[in-house]
């Protein structure tokens, strides 16, 4: 569900925030000051509540949206074929853990849920384009040549 899809399900609903935020952690582990103020007038609520409820209660940081988010599917397929070792191999490179972000290399990192390619995992995306098979090697000269 696109985030945009999200808000208008919980239009005006105080009860939506907290799987709002949810829904930017998983989507790159932040949120603008430009879409806390989308979500504040969605939801009637205001500015620095939301942000307060961002970082104190989700834990996601309040900036502009890294350069690279990297998204690793954790789901049982993508898992029995190796997922882990990604996970590992990607806090051990950018040092941060999932739903961080590196400030070094502006790089967001999330552990997330099915991207429907299931055989033909590991898989994982960045910014958007899925990488299929994906080994700690192959990830290795994705990430030299999308530094
Ligand atoms: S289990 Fe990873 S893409 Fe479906």
């Amino acid at each position: 569900m696109e985030i945009k899809e999200f808000l208008e399900a919980f239009k005006e609903k105080r009860a939506g925030l907290l799987p709002i935020l949810y829904a930017f952690q998983e989507e790159k582990a932040s949120i603008t000051p430009k879409e806390i103020q989308e979500v504040a007038k969605q939801l009637k609520l205001e500015f620095e509540e939301i942000k307060q409820v961002a970082e104190e209660v989700v834990g996601i940081q309040v900036r502009e949206t890294p350069k690279r988010i990297i998204k690793v599917c954790t789901n049982i397929h993508c898992d029995v074929a190796g997922s882990d070792k990604l996970i590992h191999f990607l806090c051990q490179t950018l040092k941060i853990g999932s739903g961080e972000i590196s400030e070094k290399t502006d790089t967001a990192f999330v552990a997330t849920k099915c991207f429907g390619y299931c055989d033909i995992g590991p898989n994982l995306e960045i910014n958007g384009k899925l990488y299929d098979e994906v080994t700690t090697e192959k990830l290795a000269k994705i990430l030299k040549k999308n530094a």
